[in-house]
């Protein structure tokens, strides 16, 4: 059976995890939340005040980093762990929110990021969520869908979320630092955040997460399809 690699990339809160989680559990894929891996880096970077501006304090700060996903049954869900400590919860708190940006903007920090996505993912079988995942982690990736919605539903989205974790968050707030993000995750210089050529747009403003899934899983059998049909057997 062929398995290949499917890029979910895209503006936050469009659906993007909650979509590539549920394609990969349908096809018993491996699902990798890279902004997960930034958060982590940002959150370790706070706790140990990690100058962002000093290249020798990130470099050494990256070789102290050692970011693994594990399965959790309880939560049905693969857990976030930095050095050895689960820290999936507080990587989604606000405050980390507010600096990720400029954390996944480092250079640095993205080379030892991409190095580890790709190790995860060499055996394909794999849906990775980001920013930069058909564009610079796997171009050669075989599905790839880049997610947009209106600021405002995502911001909305991103407060439900919130608020069912007990963070009551103003709309205001959440919108402002959903924009600050697009700004920066796109205009960045290092692989800012871009629709591949090779990659369906698709607008989950007005789409159900069941729909947003079923799109995905109905490209996936296809793309599948295609390959069963026209490639070599992969080893
Ligand atoms: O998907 P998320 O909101 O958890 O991502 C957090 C931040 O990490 C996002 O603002 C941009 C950055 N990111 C990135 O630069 N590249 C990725 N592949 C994933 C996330």
């Amino acid at each position: 059976m062929h398995k290949i690699i499917i890029a979910v990339d895209g503006y936050s809160s469009c659906g993007k995890s909650t979509t590539a989680k549920g394609v990969a559990a349908q096809l018993g894929y491996a699902y990798i939340d890279t902004g997960a891996m930034y958060r982590a880096v940002t959150l370790y970077f706070h706790q140990n005040h990690v100058a962002i501006t000093n290249p020798k304090a990130v470099a050494k700060a990256l070789e102290n980093i050692h970011i693994v996903f594990q399965w959790n049954p309880a939560t049905s869900q693969n857990e976030t762990y930095l050095n050895g400590l689960n820290v999936e919860s507080e990587i989604r708190k606000m405050y980390i929110a507010n600096q990720v940006s400029q954390v996944s903007a480092i250079s640095e920090v993205r080379r030892a990021m991409v190095a580890q996505q790709q190790r995860m993912a060499k055996a394909r079988g794999v849906v990775m969520d980001g920013r930069d995942i058909g564009t610079v982690v796997f171009p050669d990736a075989e599905l790839k869908v880049f997610m947009t919605a209106q600021p405002q539903i995502r911001a909305e989205r991103r407060q439900t979320e919130l608020l069912a974790k007990g963070d009551a968050l103003d709309l205001d707030e959440i919108l402002d630092n959903i924009r600050k993000r697009d700004h920066i995750d796109t205009t960045r210089q290092d692989s800012p955040l871009r629709q591949a050529d090779d990659a369906l747009l698709i607008d989950t403003s007005y789409m159900t997460l069941d729909g947003q899934i079923e799109k995905l899983i109905e490209l996936a059998r296809a793309t599948l399809a295609l390959k069963t049909h026209h490639a070599p057997a992969s080893h």
